[in-house]
């Protein structure tokens, strides 16, 4: 699918993998409208790819709503939708002080997976309002899922519950969506340079990409940005999760 004149939200754009996914799209001619907290620098990004910012929680889903209504009705469509917001918590199932606490879990499936899906459905709505291209092509989602949804690691339970929930999630919106000329698919990162990361110590980050096959490094944010335009722009990828992990499989620990 084209990207010149069409229409893309970022949702976590404000940062780390979907700005760069969202300075790609603008970069070929593509409309961008920057998703994040409010807290977020979100405006300041918006401003510079000369796109609209919409401050909103992902897990606020009335909110989310809201947002996405105003963002393409001020864009007049919605082609693109790219979305990272999401992120875990560390704990066992079992642990010293006692089982997992089961919000802990919730919040991390209502975090990664639940809003993913709300924002999915609702975008979707959107895109079969617009006219199909010569390939019958009304717009193409990502939800971004973590290498974690196949090969968590120890503390990652939650997470990994919820980035699976991804995969899965994402062949099944692909089937339901096809009729309409929609496409959905999933990128599952290993560890990369974001905001998320920011706060690991070089030590922590050699020794978690030490058992990639190459590069043995964390991923940047533009790796993403080109696996996300590449799904966009070629009709057949649907349904799929694409693994961006260099070859890493992660260790228990
Ligand atoms: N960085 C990694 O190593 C890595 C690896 C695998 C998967 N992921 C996934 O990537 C996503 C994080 O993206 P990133 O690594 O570019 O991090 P990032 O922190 O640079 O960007 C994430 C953006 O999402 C926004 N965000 C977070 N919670 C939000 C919420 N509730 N509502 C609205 N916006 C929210 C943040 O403000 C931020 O701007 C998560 O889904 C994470 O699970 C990251």
């Amino acid at each position: 699918m084209q990207i010149k004149n069409h229409n893309g939200l970022f949702v976590g754009g404000a940062s780390g993998m979907a700005l760069a996914t969202a300075e790609l799209f603008q970069e070929k001619g593509g409309k961008v409208a920057i998703l994040d907290l409010p807290t977020s620098n979100g405006e300041a990004v918006a401003k510079r790819l000369g796109g609209t910012f919409y401050p909103c929680n992902v897990m606020d889903y009335a909110a989310t709503e809201s947002a996405i209504d105003a963002a393409v009705g001020a864009l007049g469509s919605v082609h693109f939708c790219c979305n990272t917001a999401g992120g875990g918590v560390a704990k066992r199932t079992v642990a010293k002080d006692g089982p997992h606490p089961l919000e802990d879990f919730q919040r991390v499936i209502d975090l990664n997976l639940i809003s993913s899906f709300n924002i999915s459905r609702l975008v979707a709505a959107k895109m079969i309002e617009n006219e199909p291209n010569e390939d019958g092509e009304r717009g193409c989602i990502i939800n971004t899922a973590s290498i974690a949804a196949f090969e968590g690691q120890i503390g990652q339970v939650a997470y990994s519950a919820a980035k699976a929930g991804i995969v899965g999630m994402t062949f099944v919106m692909a089937r339901d969506l096809g009729s309409m000329g929609v496409r959905a698919n999933a990128i599952a990162p290993s560890l990369f340079e974001t905001g998320l990361t920011a706060g690991i110590p070089d030590e922590a980050a050699l020794a978690l990409t030490k058992d990639a096959a190459f590069p043995k490094r964390m991923g940047r944010p533009i790796h993403y940005a080109l696996q996300a335009i590449s799904m966009y722009e070629n009709a057949m990828m649907n349904g799929g999760t694409v693994r961006v992990d260099a070859g890493q499989r992660f260790a228990p620990r």
